[in-house]
């Protein structure tokens, strides 16, 4: 039997024994009064009753056992050349002033704080002075438009907002402070007031009453110390917005303590990291990949973090990562299969690996969208390490199913993140709820409940939704949204969502959401968007629309038209470049577009004309359309 086997039989056992055990790892105020219980919240809910508080685990602690020399973050900004170096006690000083500053703002336990922040320290001090005080964060990507985070605003209702003055993309500098500014005045709930972080790159413009400068709060707080605020396990640490089928995102609510026990059961089991390791998680603080692993894992683990302000590739060059590995000792990287696919188009024969020493790389780790083999097999070739894929969801917070370091490797299936981590009872449910037994059978990738420690317990204020996007369609399972097969190995295939959503370059993305826009132009009857396949970003959309009768404009003027309102109104990182108009829009004779069958024709996968078609003729007119305009080659190269 191997250690995955023993240890994943132990938690099939006794689930609850498997995770008290587990929580041992954790400094709790007062121990729960009940591992799990099941009459509490929507499925139970674990550590009830449990005080912690998840800064002091992840700061006070190592400095109190005298660790406060070991580097907490590594900051390595390509794109403004600079570096820092910030040891445990260090952060907890910066978090300590952070906290006094938000607390003379009457910042309390349960307020709602939002962060519109790029990739700098700060970030990662402000989350963690938010979770000193209980109060809840809410990071929003800041690759995303004035009006998403006006949206976010409105359903966190924060009494406080923290912003940098800009972001830096490659390219350009991404003035945050214009785009907070116009969030505010489309919200309806206005936070009080907002902390700015002034940036040489782009000094924001301050708006007297409102507007803090965040370094002059911070250097006359300099010294105060907060004690960290006693909080239940079951409490909120944070609220991450993700997309959902419609433009109005999910507010996916993290409790404090059953992500502390299950992050800290990932970095050793799963991660293979132990205190004192470099931890590399090239993402950004926007997604759950960086709560979980640029923040929280490495941090509870005490552990290194690297905050890395740049790209795989252009910052300057596709070796960047390795000279990251070699001046840190980075022992696992952590990205999308996306930034691996950018690295290899740039270096296909990996000759920037060669010019540094990587030495100290044990393994690569994948997940956030399906890692093809190709990809996989390129890194394994190149890096001569493990590479991990592993599947997982912002809904759980943590690897659902993948192939434990800290457990030893199982054999790899190449497109398969392996098997189930302890907590998981993954399964597949045919359309009508019924498990398929037999291996290899497409269906609906669930979860039976309960949900591990660290999972989504429910949405932010909308518990409704919570039941009916995840638990009411197959009662007593989790619905994943993914389709899949298990194999007669027990390894799970990741195939394709099963709603609205397309991750693009990693990032997940609302087709739904972006309909939406398209609807709103005025020369728009009609608007479908699908995600095709490209070879680089995994998906990017592609929209459709029937224009209103009598509309006479060029396609051209009307496509430039719509790039620009989604850039506007959702932000670049929606990628939305391609627009085709046509005639009507596929749909069954009840109405439903037909989404899939044309995302089919343009990745030329087989497809077949659904028996409820209303006009089948109008799929011919689609593939010829996306003939004509080159669309439907993209994906050939992948497959
Ligand atoms: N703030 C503001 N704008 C941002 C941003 C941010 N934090 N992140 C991305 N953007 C912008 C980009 O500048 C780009 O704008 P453009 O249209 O003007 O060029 C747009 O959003 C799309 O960005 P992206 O999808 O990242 O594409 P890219 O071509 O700039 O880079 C990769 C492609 C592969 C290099 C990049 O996606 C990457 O590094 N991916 C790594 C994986 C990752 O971070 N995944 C997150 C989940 S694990
Ligand atoms: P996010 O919430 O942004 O992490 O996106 C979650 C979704 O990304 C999942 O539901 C999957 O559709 C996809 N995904 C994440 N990791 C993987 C993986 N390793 N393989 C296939 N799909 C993945």
């Amino acid at each position: 039997m191997s250690d995955y086997e023993r240890v994943y039989a132990q938690w099939q056992a006794d689930p609850a024994k498997f995770w008290a055990e587990q929580a041992q790892s954790i400094d709790w105020i007062k121990p729960a009064e009940k591992v799990f219980d099941e009459d509490a919240g929507v499925y139970g809910r674990w550590f009830v009753g449990g005080e912690c508080n998840t800064c002091a685990n992840a700061v006070d602690r190592h400095v109190a056992a005298g660790h406060g020399d070991r580097a907490a973050i590594l900051y390595d900004s390509p794109i403004t050349d600079q570096k820092a170096r910030i040891t445990y006690a260090e952060l907890l000083d910066q978090v300590n002033a952070l906290a006094a500053v938000l607390t003379d703002q009457g910042v309390v336990k349960g307020d709602r704080v939002v962060l519109y922040m790029p990739m700098i320290p700060e970030t990662a001090v402000a989350m963690l002075a938010c979770a000193r005080l209980g109060a809840i964060h809410s990071v929003v990507f800041g690759g995303f438009a004035a009006k998403e985070l006006a949206t976010r605003i409105d359903d966190a209702r924060p009494k406080v907002v923290l912003a940098a003055s800009c972001g830096l993309e490659p390219s350009r500098i991404v003035e945050y402070k214009p785009l907070l500014d116009r969030a505010i005045e489309m919200a309806s709930s206005r936070p009080e007031k907002t902390i700015i972080f002034q940036r040489p790159q782009a000094k924001a413009e301050m708006m007297s009453g409102r507007d803090i400068d965040w370094a002059e709060a911070v250097a006359a707080a300099k010294g105060r110390v907060i004690d960290p605020v006693p909080v239940l396990a079951t409490d909120p640490l944070y609220i991450l917005y993700t997309s959902g089928t419609t433009g109005q995102p999910k507010g996916v609510v993290r409790d404090n303590g059953g992500h502390m026990v299950a992050l800290e059961w990932t970095m050793g089991n799963f991660y293979g990291i132990d205190p004192g390791d470099v931890m590399f998680t090239a993402s950004d603080f926007g997604w759950v990949v960086g709560h979980s692993y640029i923040i929280y894992g490495p941090l509870l683990r005490g552990a290194t973090t690297i905050i890395f302000e740049g790209k795989p590739v252009g910052t300057p060059d596709p070796g960047v990562f390795w000279r990251i590995v070699e001046d840190y000792g980075v022992k696992a990287i952590f990205t999308a299969p996306t930034a691996f696919r950018a690295i290899r188009q740039q270096d296909p024969e990996g000759e920037f690996i060669d010019k540094y020493d990587i030495s100290s790389l044990e393994t690569l780790f994948l997940a956030g969208e399906r890692a093809d083999p190709e990809t996989i097999k390129w890194a394994e070739r190149q890096l001569k390490v493990p590479v991990v894929d592993h599947w997982w969801q912002t809904e759980t917070g943590w690897v659902i199913c993948g192939n434990p370091v800290g457990l030893g490797l199982l054999p790899v299936k190449y497109g398969s993140p392996a098997k189930p981590m302890p907590g998981y009872d993954v399964q597949i449910l045919d359309d009508e709820g019924v498990p398929v037994t037999e291996p290899d059978t497409l269906g609906n990738v669930v979860v039976k409940l309960p949900l591990p420690p660290g999972a989504l317990p429910t949405l932010w204020h909308a518990e409704e939704r919570f039941r009916d996007a995840y638990l009411s369609e197959y009662p007593g399972y989790y619905k994943t949204a993914d389709a899949g097969k298990l194999d007669s190995d027990g390894y799970l295939f990741v195939m394709a969502r099963t709603d609205d959503i397309i991750n693009v370059a990693g990032h997940r993305l609302s087709t739904g959401g972006m309909e939406e826009v398209l609807s709103e132009h005025p020369d728009v009857a009609e608007a479908a968007v699908i995600g095709i396949a490209d070879p680089m970003k995994g998906q990017v959309p592609l929209g459709f629309v029937v224009l209103s009768n009598g509309c006479e404009r060029s396609e051209d003027e009307i496509q430039n038209e719509i790039v620009a309102m989604v850039r506007d109104r959702i932000g670049a990182v929606a990628a939305f470049r391609q627009l085709v108009c046509i005639r009507r829009l596929p749909k069954t004779r009840s109405g439903k577009i037909l989404r899939a069958t044309m995302q089919k024709i343009a990745d030329r996968e087989d497809w077949a004309i659904p028996a409820t078609i209303d006009d089948p003729v109008i799929l011919e007119e689609v593939t010829a359309v996306l003939e004509r305009r080159g669309l439907l080659s993209r994906a050939l190269e992948e497959k």
